[in-house]
């Protein structure tokens, strides 16, 4: 009897320990966020108008689900209870008025706040106030929590990320938890369960090649943080994902490198969360953005992100297996010149042992289609061959036939 009721009391605690919720992000999340052109010059206004641009421009359609406020958005100080406020001068009408705003739209709707005692910026960490703070978050109807990792003065990651985690369920709203310390703990070892994406790196800049300057540290450019996804693919599926960062699509990168930003972001199974200013966004960046096909290859349900196949000269030719036997294709030109391409289909099956999937155009015909000239380029009888441009590349769907 002793021992029946010690097993009950053992499953009865794993389940109130149930740290994220599951079910969520099954596939790589997307949305947007304001840090990359706003920082933390956000109000109430700025807010209202991406939603409302999200849904005019296509991006809702296109399937940007949240609306993320980073850091910045918090007063100072908690209040005399210990409660977050939201700065009441850049949301006159409290943050709930916010959310409504969102939800009103058809959009969900995250916060930012930091595993320390301060938030990047220097406003009101959660440390010690894990669970009050996930009530504030519930009960301003938030569906995504960032959680980053400044001021935390030696703790933990993996506790730190789990207690968070834990306070976000017990909350029982669906809270898709967003962990950002930067892969400085390998969160992809121990996080499947804790959160549904990790960032990977450092943070991520405007540029495409090397890196920015920011006085006191370095922001990596695209490919640099492309690099720095060596071996992690293993560790990412449906409800977990590694996090490259957000994008830069449309903050200053030339129309080939927002298109090669993109396309690699989908390569990788990466969460898609733009960080442009939407409301001015010109019409080859949105059409970038709200790509239907490059977003499937994103968005796919068998959720394995795609690995580098080969690299020659300049050129890395990624792979990743879709459902129903398909693939996308990828040939990513990293110099500033042109290149000539070539790729027999036939010359060998291509296996992937991570995913089990097989690339096999010796035995199957597989359509190939081009995203973004948006036109079917024959089939895989065929070597494929082409020139990218400088940082560019070209996308390719096969289907097989
Ligand atoms: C860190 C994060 C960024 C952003 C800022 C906010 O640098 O990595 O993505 O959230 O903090 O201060």
């Amino acid at each position: 009897m002793k021992k029946i009721t010690l097993f009950l009391l053992i499953i009865c605690s794993l389940q109130v320990h149930a740290q994220k919720v599951q079910g969520l992000a099954l596939t790589p999340p997307m949305g947007w966020n304001s840090w990359n052109t706003f920082q933390t010059n956000i109000n109430e206004q700025l807010v209202k108008d991406i939603a409302d641009v999200m849904v005019s421009s296509g991006m809702k359609d296109a399937g940007y689900e949240y609306l993320v406020l980073d850091d910045g958005w918090m007063a100072m100080q908690r209040d005399k209870n210990g409660n977050l406020i939201a700065d009441p001068k850049k949301f006159p009408h409290g943050m709930k008025a916010v959310a409504d705003y969102v939800h009103s739209k058809g959009l969900k709707f995250g916060l930012y706040n930091c595993a320390g005692t301060k938030t990047c910026a220097g406003y009101p960490g959660t440390r010690g106030y894990e669970y009050q703070d996930a009530r504030y978050y519930a009960a301003h109807e938030v569906d995504y929590l960032k959680f980053d990792w400044c001021n935390t003065e030696g703790i933990n990651a993996k506790e730190a990320y789990t207690t968070m985690s834990k306070a976000l369920a017990a909350t029982g709203r669906p809270i898709v938890f967003s962990m950002c310390e930067w892969g400085q703990n390998k969160p992809w070892e121990w996080a499947e369960n804790v959160g549904h994406l990790w960032r990977t790196t450092g943070d991520i800049s405007n540029v495409f090649a090397g890196t920015k300057d920011m006085g006191t540290w370095h922001a990596l450019g695209v490919l640099k943080i492309i690099d720095l996804q060596k071996g992690l693919r293993k560790y990412a599926g449906p409800g977990h994902w590694n996090d490259p960062d957000m994008l830069e699509v449309g903050n200053g990168l030339t129309e080939a490198e927002n298109r090669a930003h993109f396309s690699m972001w989908c390569m990788l199974a990466a969460p898609l969360i733009a960080g442009n200013d939407l409301r001015k966004m010109s019409n080859a960046t949105k059409n970038i953005l709200i790509n239907k096909d490059a977003i499937a290859v994103d968005q796919d349900k068998l959720g394995i992100e795609g690995f580098a196949y080969k690299e020659k000269d300049s050129v890395e030719t990624w792979l990743k297996p879709l459902e129903n036997g398909n693939w996308a294709v990828c040939f990513l030109n990293r110099s500033t010149k042109p290149v000539s391409v070539e790729m027999n289909w036939e010359e060998k099956p291509i296996y992937d042992y991570f995913s089990k999937a097989i690339l096999d155009a010796t035995k199957n015909t597989y359509q190939i289609f081009n995203i973004w000239e948006k036109r079917v380029e024959g089939n895989t009888r065929h070597s494929f061959k082409a020139t990218i441009n400088g940082h560019d590349v070209i996308l390719l769907q096969l289907k097989k036939v």
